[in-house]
């Protein structure tokens, strides 16, 4: 169980080569010198994904992997969620886009309630945070990503409020200094989730 770990970077920036992919690279730079990491990242910009369509609010048992990818829903979802649920860390990057994370982001998240619904499918896999601000609203983001992560089980890394804000990413020595210390520590929080038996759901271990 913990011989190779498997992390998805979700880039939720439509522009590729923008300040998000930059912070993040500092990321997963770090990351990539485990030779037992294997790192995606995805660009939701390539896998769109349409708007929650709100099953849970008619009945949570409609709100499940499969309803929410079929039907209006058939979309990128499917192979998205298959990806999430393979991984063992994943790592969320995103623009400020009015105080919040971009719309892409929010709809990936939206969508990721079925697996919620379905077990806690996202419990005790290794959370960690990336958001890229002009002027403000970054560390506001990031506590919003953060309780979607808490709120599924998820292992928040230490010292995960990585953003920078105005400057060149990489005249900003302490957003570059933080996000090679968020590589190493995923990699730490992912030896130590691999030894936990328990699901974080669970009360009886
Ligand atoms: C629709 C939109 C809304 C934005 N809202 C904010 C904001 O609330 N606060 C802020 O500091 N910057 C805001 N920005 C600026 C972006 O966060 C900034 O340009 C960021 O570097 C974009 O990331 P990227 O380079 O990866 O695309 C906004 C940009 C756009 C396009």
């Amino acid at each position: 169980m913990c011989k190779s770990f498997k992390v998805v970077a979700i880039h939720g920036s439509p522009r590729k080569d923008g300040k998000t992919s930059e912070l993040l690279g500092y990321v997963l730079a770090e990351l990539e010198k485990y030779d037992d990491v294997d790192i995606e990242v995805i660009y939701l910009i390539d896998h769109p994904v349409r708007f929650c369509m709100g099953c849970y609010s008619e009945d949570s048992r409609l709100c499940n992997p499969k309803n929410c990818t079929q039907g209006v829903l058939e979309d990128s979802m499917k192979s998205l969620h298959s990806k999430v649920i393979l991984s063992d860390a994943i790592i969320f990057a995103t623009p400020v886009y009015w105080y919040n994370m971009s719309g892409m982001m929010k709809n990936f998240l939206d969508r990721l309630t079925s697996l919620e619904n379905a077990g806690k499918l996202l419990d005790n896999k290794v959370a960690a945070f990336v958001a890229v601000a002009e002027e403000d609203g970054a560390a506001h983001t990031i506590s919003n990503l953060m309780a979607f992560a808490n709120d599924n089980g998820m292992l928040i890394v230490p010292y995960s409020l990585v953003y920078t804000t105005g400057r060149r990413v990489k005249e900003d020595e302490e957003a570059t200094f933080y996000a090679k210390r968020l590589g190493h520590n995923i990699y730490r929080m992912l030896k130590m989730a691999c030894k936990i038996k328990t699901p974080w759901k669970e009360i009886n271990d």
